[in-house]
Order: structure tokens, then sequence, then C-alpha cells
């Protein structure tokens, strides 16, 4: 597998296309309420690209035709932002953006539970959540990606909750998608060493039910089979010479 390890000069593009990322991500994120259709966040990161001029990563790759993917409830990933699906109160929104800068790329993603009351549901947000911390904390030079996809399938599972295979995390760079495969489960000592330079998004999806999953008629949107609700919490790292830095925090972060 030919990994990229990045010089001092290439981290820093991705440090700017990762602050970038992260700040069209809280900015969609923010525009998630009831009554607003995916297209009008879609119309938020298209806005923002066009003001920053940089680039949606995601549009018109692989033939993408949104500038971010907005998935909702069961829909995991890859939803088409639609003017014709409204936010409904007690949705689970999930906003997934990548920009591009001076050729390099960051890739984010949150969960929004807007105006979720049902106890289930946030618990599933909050250990989502709490998988993709495990996994960053996991991860570090000489680690195994088995280390870091264990450390997020544990918190999953020890809850019951279903782990995504079909999909996993990736490297992230020059393109979106590269080597190495970062899946979300593993077993300890597998699986390839991680090495400083490298950047990879973590990104667990997380299922209250089955972790199956089927792509619907248009060919994007990941549902899962029983239509158990999904989460999906993703970052940006840096692999440091003593752990991982995550690239795609908020700017006013402490
Ligand atoms: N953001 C997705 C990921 O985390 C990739 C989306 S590619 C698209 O890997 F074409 F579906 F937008
Ligand atoms: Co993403
Ligand atoms: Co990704």
């Amino acid at each position: 597998m030919k990994v990229d390890i990045k010089t001092k000069q290439e981290i820093d593009l991705m440090r700017e296309a990762c602050r970038l990322t992260a700040e069209v991500r809280d900015l969609a994120a923010a525009a998630v309420r009831p009554g607003a259709t995916t297209a009008d966040i879609d119309a938020v990161v298209r806005n923002f690209c066009k003001e920053r001029k940089v680039a949606a990563s995601f549009l018109g790759y692989e033939g993408y035709p949104g500038a971010l993917c907005v998935s909702i409830n069961d829909e995991i990933i890859h939803g088409i932002p639609s003017p014709h699906r409204m936010i409904m109160p007690g949705d689970l929104v999930k906003v997934d953006v990548g920009v591009c800068k001076h050729g390099f790329n960051g890739d984010t993603a949150r969960t929004v539970a807007v105006g979720v009351t049902d106890p289930k549901l946030l618990d599933l947000v909050e250990t989502t959540k709490k998988c993709l911390a495990a996994g960053i904390a996991a991860a570090g030079p000489g680690v195994h990606l088995g280390d870091v996809g264990a450390a997020i399938q544990e918190v999953a599972e020890s809850k019951g909750y279903g782990v995504v295979r079909d999909y996993i995390g990736h490297g992230v760079g020059r393109t979106i998608h590269e080597d190495p495969p970062v899946p979300n489960y593993g077993k300890r000592g597998k699986g390839f060493i991680l090495k400083p330079g490298m950047t990879i998004a973590i990104e667990p999806m997380i299922t209250l039910g089955t972790y199956k999953v089927d792509v619907l008629e248009d060919e994007w949107t990941v549902v899962t089979r029983d239509g158990s609700m999904a989460a999906h919490f993703e970052h940006t790292v840096l692999i440091t010479d003593d752990g991982a830095e995550i690239l795609t925090l908020p700017a006013d972060y402490p």
C-alpha cells in the first residue's frame, strides 16, 4: 500500500484546508433547523466556497451532484441535497463536507439532533461522538489500524449498537479518498501501521440496530437495512511524532 507522508509544507496546506472544512461544517450544522430543506444546507456550502474561493471536494466526485452530503434518520451517509426534502423536528441530521484548497482536502462530519428528546437517540449521538474520540485517542505513530478500529468498535458494541462495515474511514490529502482504508472495527495488533505525516479521516457510522446497509435507487444514499436510526461523526487527523492531532476542530476550540 502506498500511503502519502506529508512534508511540513504539505501539512500546513492540510491545516488550512481542514480549518476551512471545519468552518463550513459548523455553518452547515447551524443551518440545520426545522423547515429548512437539505438544498438550503447545500446553498450554505456553495456560498461559503464561492466567497472563500475554494472548491467543495464532493461536488462532481464520481458524479456526486451535491456540495455536501446531508443524511437524515435511517440515512447514514451520502444523502443528496434536495429542495423537496425538509428537515423536521425530531430528525437526526448528518452533515458531511469536504473543502479543497491549494490541492489539499479536508473531510469532516457531525450529527445534529433537531429537537430530539428520545433518550435512545441522544445516547446514539453521544456514543458515536465517543467512538470518534476513542479512535483518535488510539491513533498515533506505530499504531495498527486494527487498534483504532477495535477502540471504536468496543465503545459502540458495549451499548449494543451496530458498527457499519461496508463504508469506512480513509486516507485524505491530495484526494478525498486514498489509502489506507480505516475501518471502524478490527483486531488489536493487526492491520496497517500508521506513521508521522500521514493524514486520515476517522469516521464511525453507528446504528441503533443492524450494521447492514442498503443503497437507495438514487445510487448514493446509504441507509440502514432495518430502518434503524444512524449517527456519524468524522474528523481529519494528522499522525504526529507522539499521537494524532485533529485538523478539523473549530477555529475557536480552546
Ligand atoms: N464525505 C464522504 C466521506 O467521508 C465522502 C463523500 S463523497 C461523495 O468519505 F461523493 F459522496 F460526496
Ligand atoms: Co466525510
Ligand atoms: Co470521509
